[in-house]
């Protein structure tokens, strides 16, 4: 295949045109570098959206896709399938405690979807509470929780949800929004789109404390958070554990794949039947999955994530521009927060061979894959001391 830009532009014109485009065609990738259609080499900086969790074309996954796709490519869920078995072993060894019955979608939303139905089904309740400024997601439910106007208002009459959405971090908004009809309480440890905000352990607490007074569940949306931070859960590896905790974006390394992770009580409360998908679990992604999980386990990417997250953020801090208002995050997991709109920045970075992401318009992310090393850590630092001081 050798498809030039303009070839690409204009097939591309068939789609609804949802995206703001960014002008350059990514056909390859090798590590922590892509490469566009011309040749260009970036530094991959954003794993498209968090995804990308061992970089690209990673020769171990690589090989355990390739070997599956000579096996079998779908088995459906009605069938036992040892791929998914395997998916299903490693995220054993990383769920937490008593956390461990698991619904596998192709999606971030679709996996917040499972967890709003399952809080409906074993509370008999249907009141939610979220967080201003979280996002979780596109599909309907999923979309009623998500704070931002602007994806919400178009669609208002038909979310069918009743969702008070409190401040983050704020104790008493979240004391008096939880009640006996509150079916769940959803937030997201580290808030992504919103600006890499991290939650206060003292309000996760007082969440998970709530939740118990009032009988309601307790959802984590970690799709974003989940396995950069240092840890395979923010969440727990913080002592707060929800009873259920939603992933996705990084758990297979770009293959579409969303797990809700619920108790066995929730679990045990589910109708047989009420709820599916016909792709979710499927052998090719689940083994893309269990081979995802394995590599971060035995390479220890999580430690990693950590040990460059920390020494990203620290030169990012002594980088000395008057253009940063602040920096925060934690392991790959950051965002600068600017003094002026982040979008000429991130058209600068990106002139200067560097993708990153915008969480909002002030903000620049960063979700790197998990494989970067500080040579890619010094690399992000250098752009970012020419752009903001250019
Ligand atoms: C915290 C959070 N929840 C849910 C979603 C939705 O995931 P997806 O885009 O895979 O549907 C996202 C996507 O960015 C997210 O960051």
């Amino acid at each position: 295949m050798n498809y030039d830009l303009e070839t690409i532009i204009a097939a591309d014109a068939a789609q609804i045109p949802l995206y703001a485009k960014r002008d350059i065609a990514l056909v390859r990738g090798e590590g922590s570098y892509l490469f566009d259609s011309t040749g260009k080499r970036y530094l991959d900086a954003m794993s498209n959206y968090g995804v990308a969790s061992l970089g690209h074309a990673h020769p171990a996954f690589t090989a355990a896709l390739t070997d599956q796709l000579g096996k079998l490519t779908t088995a459906h869920q009605s069938f036992y399938n040892d791929a998914r078995s395997m998916f299903l072993e490693e995220i054993a060894r990383i769920a937490p405690k008593g956390v461990g019955r698991s619904f596998l979608s192709n999606s971030g939303t679709e996996a917040i979807e499972a967890a709003l139905k399952f809080a409906r089904t074993a509370t008999g309740r249907s009141g939610i509470v979220a967080a201003k400024r979280g996002y979780h997601g596109r599909t309907l439910g999923a979309l009623a929780a998500t704070a931002e106007k602007k994806y919400r208002e178009p669609f208002e009459g038909i979310l069918g949800q009743a969702v008070t959405h409190v401040g983050f971090n704020d104790l008493e908004a979240l004391e008096a929004a939880v009640s006996a009809e509150t079916a769940a309480i959803m937030l997201e440890p580290v808030q992504g789109e919103g600006g890499i905000h991290l939650a206060d352990l003292e309000w996760l607490q007082r969440a998970r404390d709530l939740a118990d007074t009032f009988g309601a569940i307790l959802i984590f949306d970690e799709v974003q958070s989940g396995f950069r931070t240092g840890a395979p859960f923010y969440s727990a590896a913080n002592g707060v554990v929800p009873d259920i905790l939603v992933t996705a974006k990084a758990i297979a390394n770009g293959l579409p794949v969303g797990v809700t992770l619920v108790t066995d009580a929730i679990s045990d409360g589910v109708p047989g039947g009420a709820h599916g998908s016909t792709f979710g679990g499927n052998s090719l992604i689940a083994r893309g999955g269990a081979e995802t999980l394995r590599i971060m386990r035995e390479d220890d990417l999580y430690a990693n994530a950590a040990g460059v997250g920390a020494y990203v953020m620290a030169k990012i801090e002594a980088l000395e521009s008057n253009r940063i208002r602040a920096v925060r995050g934690t392991g790959l997991m950051f965002g600068i927060e600017l003094k002026m709109k982040a979008g000429p920045m991130l058209k600068a970075l990106q002139d200067r061979g560097v993708l990153a992401l915008m969480a909002g318009t002030l903000v620049l992310r960063f979700l790197p894959p998990m494989i970067w090393t500080e040579q890619q850590a010094d690399e992000l630092v250098a752009a970012l001391a020419d752009v903001l001081n250019g």
